[in-house]
């Protein structure tokens, strides 16, 4: 123990020498990277925690795991090397499933599978004390890449499962009402079960994993019911944090009042490591959910359809609505599913009627048609998302006033977008409550307070499309697909969602934050003035290289 100890201080340092000198973080090779010996000491305060990890395709080839396993997020959440999406699989550094090789690409080292607090503070003071890459994960769900990172300790929290349900919520001495503490790993999914067990609902998404507490929530969190209760971040009471200092902090309206602002809408993954979050329930209610499915003739036709849709999308009240829109080489096929609250099947298809007469009128064939009227909890709770897709995607929220000014505007660039290739996924979620709370005091862009809708544009590839074919697609949702979309905002400003967006974003300090910026950059380096929480296009991330392992 002792002699671990001292160990730990020469190493310690070195690390700080390398890191004034070189302004990178430590990586294997260098002098201060830790040793096997360190890592094993740093292993028995962890309550022998520490896990090695390897990358999605590298489980695969030990499990020989199923195709059904591969695209499960349910089956890539129960380990800290698979992400949602294969950020291993980039060339030269492939990691195979027949584990013919297996290269550890972007995915963490080692990762603390963090029980309690105290293992995630300890998990931060060993990354400082060697100056180490560090990464967060709950689900892994993140489409950034966001929770992976070359080099890394991953603290990964989807062990922290606490579920407590309280009437009354105190802070400060204020009660806020009924609320649930919720550890940062728990999938939404579990929670959405354990809220119908006690007549409550929370607001999250329809998503199986994700964590509402983990990367969700500090990006904004929208759902299906966001238009009557508005976004995750506006229902979030307090959080638990541990800090680059190893400190932990609740931050709430009472303490930390600047963090409790930054950790809502401030972007995810740039703060601390949140261990729980308190949230608002609500009774829970009954709602109907309208599916229709559809195919079409032509381009033009989209348009068309898109156009009808933006003329008729303030008739439906407090809809939240998903739309598909993809062409297929059997034709073009958009989905529509709709989540109404506290309304009958009959209520839901008489608001959507109007709309769907013009549309079958545009020569559409209805291929799928059907309602469900349930428990809401029942409605939005997912047993599993498939994953695994080779993709990349950018994004907009659209204004109330676009669809107002210009509905021809929004029907013609979804027809020039499927055109381009793109797969559209459009999500109304916005307006009611959205917007009334504006004056909530948050880190959220005021982009989402004026939207209608966030729109999202898929790119997909496959495991045969070239380096070079990649970088290609890549280039044209940055430089075509995603200006064309910022062109139907009707503004010169327009802003983005943050957990889905386009990871190379140019401006993504003012496309993400707008004014905030400047605010989250001051509280950044009050809570984490040596960069410990860097993520790509988050706050800070400008000061750092694409791996966040070295300053530019
Ligand atoms: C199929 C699919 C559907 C989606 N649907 C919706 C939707 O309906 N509404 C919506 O708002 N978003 C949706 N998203 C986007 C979702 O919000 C993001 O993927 C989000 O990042 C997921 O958070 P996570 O923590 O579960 O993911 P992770 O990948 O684990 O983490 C995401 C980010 O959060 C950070 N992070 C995670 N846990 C912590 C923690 N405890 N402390 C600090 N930082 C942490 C990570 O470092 C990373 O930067 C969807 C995504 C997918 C793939
Ligand atoms: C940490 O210790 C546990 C218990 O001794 C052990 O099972 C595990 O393999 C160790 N982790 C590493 C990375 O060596
Ligand atoms: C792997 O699984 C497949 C079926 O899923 C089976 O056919 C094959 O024999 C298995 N291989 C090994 C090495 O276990
Ligand atoms: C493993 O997969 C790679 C890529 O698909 C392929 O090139 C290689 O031939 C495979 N090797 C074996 C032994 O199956
Ligand atoms: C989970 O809840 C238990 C019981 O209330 C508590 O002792 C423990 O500290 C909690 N764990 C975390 C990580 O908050
Ligand atoms: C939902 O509807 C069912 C069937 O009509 C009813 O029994 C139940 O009380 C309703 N639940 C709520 C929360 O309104
Ligand atoms: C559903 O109706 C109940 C009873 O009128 C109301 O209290 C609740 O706010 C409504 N919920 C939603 C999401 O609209
Ligand atoms: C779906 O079915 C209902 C009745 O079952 C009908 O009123 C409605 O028009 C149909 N929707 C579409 C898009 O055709
Ligand atoms: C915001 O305004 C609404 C009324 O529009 C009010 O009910 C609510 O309390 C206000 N919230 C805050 C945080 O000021
Ligand atoms: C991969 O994508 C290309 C087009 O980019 C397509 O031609 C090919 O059929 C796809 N391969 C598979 C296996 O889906
Ligand atoms: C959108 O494009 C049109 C035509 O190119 C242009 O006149 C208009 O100024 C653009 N609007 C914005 C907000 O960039």
């Amino acid at each position: 123990m002792m002699f671990s100890r001292a160990l730990f201080v020469s190493v310690a340092s070195l690390a700080w020498t390398s890191k004034v000198l070189g302004r990178c973080r430590t990586q294997p090779g260098d002098p201060g990277f830790p040793s096997a010996t360190d890592w094993a000491a740093f292993n028995n305060t962890i309550d022998g925690r520490l896990l090695t990890v390897v990358p999605s395709a590298g489980v695969c080839a030990q499990l020989n795991c199923t195709e059904a396993q591969w695209t499960s997020s349910v089956f890539r959440d129960m380990m800290p090397g698979q992400m949602n999406q294969d950020y291993d699989a980039v060339p030269p550094e492939l990691c195979l499933r027949n584990g013919t090789t297996c290269a550890q690409g972007n995915v963490p080292l080692y990762a603390v599978n963090a029980m309690t607090t105290e293992h995630v503070q300890a998990g931060i003071r060993f990354a400082v004390q060697h100056n180490l890459r560090v990464a967060v994960k709950a689900s892994g769900h993140d489409g950034l890449g966001r929770s992976t990172a070359k080099h890394s300790l991953l603290i990964w929290v989807h062990s922290l499962q606490n579920i407590t349900f309280t009437e009354s919520f105190r802070v400060g001495g204020r009660d806020l009402g009924s609320a649930v503490t919720l550890g940062s790993g728990v999938r939404l999914q579990t929670i959405y079960s354990a809220a119908e067990q006690v007549g409550k609902m929370v607001v999250g998404g329809t998503i199986a994993t994700a964590a509402l507490g983990g990367g969700y929530i500090q990006g904004a969190g929208h759902s299906a019911f966001s238009p009557t209760l508005g976004l995750a971040s506006d229902n979030a009471l307090q959080f638990e944090i541990v800090l680059a200092s190893g400190e932990v902090v609740v931050a709430n309206d009472n303490s930390h009042s600047d963090l409790f602002w930054a950790v809502r809408g401030g972007g995810a993954g740039s703060w601390g490591v949140v261990t729980s979050v308190v949230v608002k329930t609500y009774p829970t209610f009954n709602a109907t959910e309208y599916d229709v499915s559809i195919s079409l003739p032509s381009i033009d036709a989209i348009s068309s359809v898109m156009t009808s849709h933006a003329k008729h999308v303030f008739e439906w009240g407090d809809v939240g609505q998903y739309y598909t829109i993809s062409a297929a080489p059997q034709g073009i096929i958009m989905t529509f599913v709709e989540y109404f609250p506290n309304t009958s099947a009959a209520g839901a298809i008489a608001l959507m009627e109007p709309f769907w007469e013009e549309v079958r009128a545009l020569g559409a064939s209805v291929l799928s048609n059907s309602t469900t009227t349930s428990i809401a909890n029942e409605l939005v709770r997912r047993a599993d998302d498939a994953v695994a897709v080779l993709t990349i995607q950018g994004s907009r929220l659209i204004p109330a006033k676009a669809y107002q000014d210009g509905p021809d505007g929004i029907g013609q660039v979804h027809g020039q977008l499927i055109d381009m290739g793109y797969v559209i996924i459009g999500s109304v979620v916005a307006g009611g409550k959205v917007a009334e709370n504006a004056n909530i005091s948050s880190a959220v862009t005021p982009k989402w307070r004026t939207a209608k809708s966030h729109i999202v544009l898929l790119a997909i590839w496959n495991e045969s499309t070239t380096a070079t074919e990649v970088e290609g697609i890549k280039e044209a949702m940055t430089t075509r697909a995603v200006p064309l979309l910022a062109n139907a905002t009707g503004e010169t400003d327009s802003g983005a969602y943050s957990n889905e967006a386009d990871v190379r974003e140019p401006d993504f300090q003012t496309t993400f934050f707008g004014g905030n910026y400047a605010r989250l950059s001051t509280i950044k380096a009050k809570y984490d003035p040596q960069d410990l929480f860097i993520v790509s296009v988050g706050v800070g991330s400008e000061r750092w290289d694409e791996d966040g392992l070295c300053t530019v």
